[in-house]
C-alpha cells in the first residue's frame, strides 16, 4: 500500500475553483458605510484591481497563470498521505488521508495564496505589501512570496504571537520583511488601542486595521494590503489543495470520500481543501464536511450570523458572517491562527445552507491529539492543525464503534516546529481550557445590532 500519493507537475490543477456561483443561495454582498452594497472601485485603495476582479468573480473556474505555477512547483503538487500508523493505533476501519501542506518553504498552506497575491500586485505595478499575521505563518508566507517577486513586505504581528513565536519574526526577516508587534506605535489605529489597553495581547482585528492604514496612507500609491484568509480570492487560491486531493484520492483507489475536515481560523485552509467536495455535495454526494475551531473563539458554533467589520477600527466593508464582534479580544490560546472574530463569508454561507457541520474543541484535547499524531505518524503539527487532528480522531473512533469503513480526508495545514512553546506549556500541564462566557459573547455582539441585518438565506435542501 502506498502511503504517499504523488502527482506529477504536469498534473497540477491549472484552474482555481470558485464556490460562489455554485452556492444554492447567493452570498450577501459586502456593504459600505452607508449600508449599501459596495462596488469594486471602493476596494481599489486597498487591493489591486486584478484581485478585486477575482473577489467578485461570477466565474466558476479561474485560470492559474503559468508564472504562478512556475513558483508553486517548488513544493506543489503537495503529497496526499495515508496515516496508516494513526489508523493502526486507533484500531479503526477508517482510512485516514491528509494533504501535507507543511511541505511549503514557510511550512503551511499560506504561500498558496501569498504567491498569487504578490504576483497580481506586481502585475498591477505595486512595490510594497502590508499585512497582519496571527501565528506568524501568514506573515512568513507573504515575506517569502514578496522576496521571490522582489516586493517590499511589512508585517503587523499580533503581540501575543510576537512574544510566543520569536522565530517566526526571524523567518520574515530572513526573507527581507519588516515585522513589528501589533498594536504598534506606527499607526493611528495601533496608538489608539495602546492608549486604552497598554498590555493587550493584540488581535487579528487590530493588526488588520494597522496594516490597512499603513497601505492606504502611503503617499506614493504603490502600497497595497494583503489578507491571508477570509476573503473570496484567498479561498479561491487555496482550492488547489482540494483539486489536487481529488486526483490523488482517485489514484489511491477511493471512489468517494465520506468525511472532510479542516481547522478554521479565517477559513482558508479548510475551504481550500473542502470547497471542491462541497461542490460534489451540492450535486448530491453524501459527505460530512467539518470545519473545526477552538472553544475559546467559537465563531461558527456560537456566534450570530450578522453584518460586521473585518477589523477592530471598522475600516473594512461590512461582511455577512458569523462573528463574535469586531471588538472581541480572544484569550491568548496557543493556536494564534484560530483567534479571528469572524469567518470567511463563503464558509459562513455554506454553514447557513447546512452544507457544513462545524465543531469546537478545547486546546488541551487538541494538544493531546497532536501528541498522539507525533508519536504515531511522526511530524509535529501546528497548534491550528491539531484541531483538525482532534476531529479526525473522533471521527475515526466513531467509525470503529459503528463498524464502518470510512474514507476520512483532512488538511495538514502546517508544521509546528516554530510553535513549540505551546507544546512546552502542554507538557508542563500549564495549559488551561477556556469556554467563552455567555456574558462576554453578549457584550461583544450587542453593538452589532446597530448594523444592517444579515438575512439567513437557505434553500432548505440540507
Ligand atoms: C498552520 C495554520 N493552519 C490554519 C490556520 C488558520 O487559518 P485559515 O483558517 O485561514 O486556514 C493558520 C493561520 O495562521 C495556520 O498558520
Amino acid at each position: 500500500m502506498e502511503v504517499k500519493i504523488q502527482l506529477q507537475e504536469k498534473d497540477i490543477p491549472r484552474q482555481w475553483y470558485n464556490l460562489a456561483p455554485d452556492l444554492p443561495s447567493p452570498l450577501l454582498p459586502p456593504l459600505g458605510p452607508d449600508g449599501k452594497p459596495i462596488g469594486p472601485e471602493m476596494l481599489a485603495p486597498v487591493f489591486p484591481m486584478n484581485l478585486i476582479e477575482q473577489e467578485v468573480s461570477p466565474k466558476k473556474w479561474i485560470d492559474i497563470p503559468e508564472e504562478i505555477l512556475d513558483i508553486l512547483y517548488r513544493w506543489r503538487p503537495a503529497p496526499l498521505k495515508r496515516a496508516i500508523h494513526l489508523e493502526k493505533h486507533l484500531n479503526t476501519p477508517a482510512r485516514i488521508y491528509y494533504k501535507d501542506e507543511s511541505y511549503s518553504p514557510p511550512g503551511s498552506h499560506k504561500p498558496n495564496t501569498a504567491v498569487p497575491q504578490a504576483w497580481y500586485n506586481k502585475q498591477f505595478g505595486m512595490k510594497r505589501l502590508t499585512t497582519e499575521t496571527g501565528a506568524g505563518q501568514w506573515g512568513s508566507a507573504l515575506a517569502f512570496a514578496c522576496s521571490l517577486l522582489g516586493l517590499e513586505c511589512k508585517v503587523f504581528m499580533v503581540r501575543i504571537s510576537f512574544d510566543q513565536k520569536p522565530f517566526r519574526k526571524i523567518m520574515m526577516q530572513v526573507w527581507g520583511a519588516n515585522c513589528v508587534a501589533s498594536p504598534s506605535n506606527e499607526t493611528n489605529a495601533g496608538r489608539k488601542v495602546l492608549a486604552e489597553m497598554p498590555n493587550t495581547p493584540g488581535s487579528l482585528g487590530i493588526a488588520i486595521s494597522e496594516a490597512i492604514e499603513a497601505a492606504v496612507t502611503d503617499p506614493s500609491g504603490k502600497t497595497r494590503y494583503s489578507l491571508g484568509s477570509v476573503l473570496n480570492h484567498v479561498l479561491l487560491h487555496q482550492t488547489i489543495i482540494g483539486l489536487e486531493a481529488k486526483k490523488q484520492l482517485k489514484l489511491a483507489g477511493e471512489k468517494k470520500v465520506d468525511t472532510v475536515i479542516g481547522c478554521a481560523g479565517g477559513g482558508s485552509n479548510f475551504a481550500g481543501l473542502a470547497f471542491p467536495f462541497v461542490a460534489d455535495k451540492i450535486n448530491g454526494a453524501k459527505i460530512k464536511i467539518i470545519p473545526v475551531e477552538p472553544t475559546a473563539c467559537p465563531t461558527m458554533t456560537r456566534a450570530p450570523f450578522v453584518y460586521d467589520f473585518g477589523d477592530t477600527a471598522c475600516t473594512t466593508p461590512l461582511l455577512a458572517m458569523y462573528s463574535l464582534g469586531h471588538a472581541f479580544i480572544p484569550p491568548p490560546i496557543h493556536a494564534g491562527g484560530l483567534r479571528y472574530h469572524g469567518m470567511a463569508p463563503l464558509v459562513c454561507q455554506a454553514i447557513v445552507e447546512g452544507l457544513l457541520e462545524p465543531k469546537a474543541y478545547h486546546q488541551n484535547k487538541c494538544y493531546e491529539a497532536a501528541l498522539t499524531w507525533a508519536r504515531t505518524e511522526g511530524p509535529i503539527c501546528a497548534p491550528e492543525t491539531s484541531h483538525a487532528i482532534a476531529a479526525v480522531i473522533d471521527e475515526a473512533v466513531k467509525a470503529k464503534e459503528e463498524g464502518k469503513e470510512k474514507a476520512i480526508l483532512f488538511n495538514y495545514s502546517g508544521h509546528g516546529l516554530m510553535d513549540l512553546s505551546g507544546y512546552d506549556a502542554y507538557l508542563a500541564g500549564k495549559l488551561t481550557d477556556y469556554e467563552l462566557p455567555d456574558e462576554d459573547l453578549k457584550k461583544f455582539t450587542a453593538p452589532l445590532q446597530n448594523l444592517p441585518k444579515a438575512e439567513m438565506k437557505k434553500s432548505g435542501k440540507w
